[in-house]
């Protein structure tokens, strides 16, 4: 199939893009480059053999979406495309709203216009909220603390209204749990600019020697060591997941919401110690307060994602520590 893929030179994106290519699909991708290089099209040719083809465009550019349309027989959207820091959207909640809703919006009426109505939607374990007991599955209520979770649950509900509008549209919603690791060549992988917020890349630059120490924010959890546990999945079974959900949209019609996840939990204080043993390198950690709005515990329950896309995450946080680790070094 030719796949328009959203924010496909970012982090889930661009390895989507290279298990794409290796089933055979072509791939058409649409980046702003606003978290992302160009320099990643190169990667990604070297590690599939193919450079995809590239529109340096912002999805809320009709026109330029428009063009791509009308150049490409695009058969199905995977939608990457969007601004992710919890904490920055509390800063600048306007440009979440806007680029992430706004630019779904005008993306949908694209794909409508070209006949085009089957997606694959990047949507997160935050709108899972507070108030719910794990394992999280998907019939659970929903709820958001913050303007990109909320921008998330919008989504979630207004690509559902569109499948109820035309019975021609076919979504698939995916709740990713936590992502880290990189592609096993090392070529690609997740690279924040500034200090980073998230736990995976933040312990991947003490150990290089670049942050002094790592804040683990709060050991007084009710959890196995007090430190908070998540569901962390790699990066590659992650992008395997989005073509289970591709074949899954082509062959039906309706929403689906399915968590991308692993069911296993495991503490801050657990990935620290796998990132030491697959580095052989000490990472300096200091126990600091609790983070406002973190849960203690948050993972996947995946029986949806194995029943009715017929997958099953299947690396460990040692591949996971281990091929992160690899890409921090190159
Ligand atoms: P990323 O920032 O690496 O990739 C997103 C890409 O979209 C970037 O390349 C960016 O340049 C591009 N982009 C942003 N706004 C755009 C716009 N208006 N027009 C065109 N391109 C635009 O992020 P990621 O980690 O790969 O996340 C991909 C998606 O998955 C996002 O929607 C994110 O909210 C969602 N998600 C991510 C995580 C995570 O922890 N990484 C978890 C749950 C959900
Ligand atoms: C993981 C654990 C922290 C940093 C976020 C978003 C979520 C989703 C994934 C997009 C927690 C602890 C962290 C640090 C620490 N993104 N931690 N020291 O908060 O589970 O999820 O990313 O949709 O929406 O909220 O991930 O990596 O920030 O934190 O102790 O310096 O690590 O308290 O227990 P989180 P995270």
């Amino acid at each position: 199939m030719k796949i328009l893929v959203t924010g496909g030179t970012g982090f889930i994106g661009s390895h989507t893009v290279v298990e794409l290519q290796k089933t055979g699909h072509e791939v058409v991708i649409v980046d702003n480059l606003s978290n992302s290089s160009e320099t990643v099209l190169d990667d990604i040719c070297t590690i599939s053999g193919t450079r995809p083809i590239f529109y340096k465009a912002d999805i809320r550019d009709k026109e330029a979406l428009r063009s791509v349309f009308s150049e490409h027989k695009i058969e199905a959207v995977i939608h990457f495309a969007g601004l992710k820091a919890v904490g920055e959207s509390v800063q600048i909640p306007l440009e979440y709203y806007h680029n992430n809703i706004t630019g779904t919006l005008i993306l949908c009426d694209v794909m409508r216009e070209a006949g085009c109505k089957t997606m694959v939607f990047s949507s997160s374990a935050t709108v899972y909220g507070m108030n719910n007991t794990v394992p999280f599955k998907e019939d659970m209520p929903t709820s958001a603390t913050n303007p990109y979770g909320r921008t998330k649950l919008m989504l979630e509900q207004i690509l559902s209204d569109l499948t109820v509008s035309d019975p021609e549209w076919s979504v698939v919603l995916l709740r990713y749990f936590n992502p880290i690791g990189a592609h096993p060549s090392g070529l690609i992988g997740e690279n924040p600019s500034g200090i980073p917020n998230n736990l995976f890349p933040y312990i991947a630059r003490v150990a290089v020697g670049m942050l002094p120490c790592l804040s683990v924010f709060g050991n007084d959890y009710d959890t196995p060591d007090g430190t908070g546990v998540r569901d962390y999945i790699h990066v590659v079974d992650l992008a395997l997941g989005h073509l289970k959900a591709l074949d899954f949209a082509a062959a039906h019609k309706g929403v689906e919401t399915v968590n991308l996840g692993t069911s296993r939990g495991t503490s801050v204080l657990e990935l620290v110690r796998a990132f030491e043993k697959e580095s052989g390198v000490k990472v300096n950690y200091k126990i600091a307060p609790r983070r406002a709005g973190d849960i203690a515990s948050c993972y996947a329950d995946t029986e949806k994602a194995e029943k009715l896309l017929g997958w099953k995450a299947k690396y460990g946080i040692e591949d996971m520590c281990r091929d992160g680790w690899r890409y921090m070094n190159k």
